[in-house]
């Protein structure tokens, strides 16, 4: 085939990838999108009455991100009044200063890359070969339920959660991932405060997996994730609350990206051959998708003293909601050649002192399961459907069958 004719079936091909990941999108927010999206063309922050000040460029956001004194995710006002009531006053997104500091500095060894990379080996060989084995089957594969059975098996693993074997291991993962997302459900674009009913049913799922997760700190030991937390020193309400905090924060945000990756990667003409899986570009890939997706579409902080947000000020208590998607999606649709200049660098994970502690989990994860899945190609979509009343946007049903 010449080039030209592959050039045009991208180009082409990139108008679908846009369109689904504009209608996931519009599934999940319908009123909310087509706002935020205007508001990109606003300039780089923009003053919406009743939502605050809404940043839309990197490098604004990343100069925010970085200044944890100014723009802070405590005190009254802040994203922490929001999780403060279910998960305790001390679970990393909602410190500031130096408790916060002490906490991470505590943390760091918990998810190291090594770490991170043997747990997920660990967890997701037995699951993983026999989605391979489905693949090379012929059989078609709902990559939604299979990445959401994925995710709860390696949050279980890091609370502590105790789940037998085979089929009655794999309905506790969904069980697990339903709880969570029935929690993090009851979010929309401009939830301020949980209330007391909703704080009530989510306590109801919290509580008893934070009793699993103190067990598992008090048994000890160096190689669970709740006991390696007693052997760093944290305090069992910290391990608990870190409990809470990694299953609210990092089992949908993980799901939901790998199904959008293999979309992407199909609607772009990418998934048409077993190529993709040896170019060694799994993380270039990955990093892209994250970029185009933002699993976690903003990010909120409260002003706690004047400061010029390129050219609109902002004063202590204002709200200030990065639009992390479209300081991300300024740079254009998926491509995976596509450089990203610094300011962007990982923007979908934060940046500065609460930049995503999980970042090795999440990575060691997805690309265990994408590598999985590309190994399997070519292969193509046989159908799918846009998930409706979630936070995060992705796909209801992502069937895929090895061409
Ligand atoms: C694709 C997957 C993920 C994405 C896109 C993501 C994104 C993010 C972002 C953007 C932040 C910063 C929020 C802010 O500054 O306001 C963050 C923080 C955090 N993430 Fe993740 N995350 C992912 C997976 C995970 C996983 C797997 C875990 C844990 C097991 C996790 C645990 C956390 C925690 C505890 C924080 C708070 C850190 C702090 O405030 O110091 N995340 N994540």
């Amino acid at each position: 085939m010449t080039g030209a004719p592959k050039t045009l079936d991208r180009a082409l091909a990139g108008r679908s990838a846009e369109g689904w990941e504009r209608r996931l999108y519009l599934a999940a927010h319908p009123f909310a999108y087509p706002l935020l999206r205007g508001l990109a063309r606003r300039g780089p922050a923009v003053r919406v009455p009743g939502v605050g000040v809404v940043v839309n460029d990197a490098g604004l956001a990343r100069r925010i991100l970085m200044d944890g004194e100014t723009f802070r995710k405590d005190g009254p006002g802040s994203p922490g009044d929001l999780w403060t009531p279910v998960l305790g006053p001390s679970v990393l997104l909602n410190m500031e200063g130096e408790a916060h500091r002490a906490l991470r500095r505590r943390l760091t060894e918990l998810f190291t890359p090594s770490y991170t990379d043997a747990l997920c080996a660990r967890v997701l060989a037995g699951p993983l070969d026999r989605l391979a084995g489905r693949l090379a089957r012929g059989a078609d594969v709902d990559l939604v339920d299979t990445t959401r059975v994925l995710a709860g098996a390696v949050m279980s693993e890091v609370i502590g959660l105790e789940t037998g074997q085979g089929a009655e291991a794999e309905a506790a993962y969904r069980r697990l991932f339903e709880q969570g997302e029935r929690i993090v459900s009851m979010i929309s674009l401009r939830t301020r405060r949980l209330s007391p009913a909703q704080i009530r049913r989510a306590r109801a799922v919290l509580d008893p997996l934070g009793d699993i997760a103190a067990k598992a700190y008090a048994a000890g030991g160096d190689t669970t994730v709740m006991g390696r937390m007693r052997e760093l020193g944290l305090s069992e309400a910290e391990a608990r609350g870190a409990a809470g905090a990694f299953f609210l924060t990092g089992t949908e945000t993980v799901a939901t990206l790998v199904p959008r990756l293999v979309a992407l990667l199909h609607d772009t003409g990418r998934l048409d051959g077993p190529a993709t899986a040896r170019t060694g570009r799994l993380d270039r890939l990955i990093d892209e998708a994250m970029r185009v997706t933002t699993p976690t579409p903003v990010m909120l902080r409260s002003v706690h003293r004047d400061a010029d947000l390129d050219g609109v000020a902002a004063r202590p208590g204002d709200r200030i909601l990065i639009a992390t998607h479209n300081c991300c999606r300024a740079y254009g649709p998926f491509d995976p050649d596509r450089a990203h200049p610094p300011e962007l660098r990982r923007l979908w994970f934060g940046a500065g002192p609460h930049f995503c502690i999980g970042y090795p989990l999440a990575m060691a994860e997805t690309r265990a399961v994408v590598r999985t899945v590309l190994d399997a190609a070519p292969l193509t979509i046989t159908g799918r459907a846009a998930a409706r009343g979630v936070l995060i946007p992705t796909y209801a049903r992502l069937m895929v069958r090895s061409a």
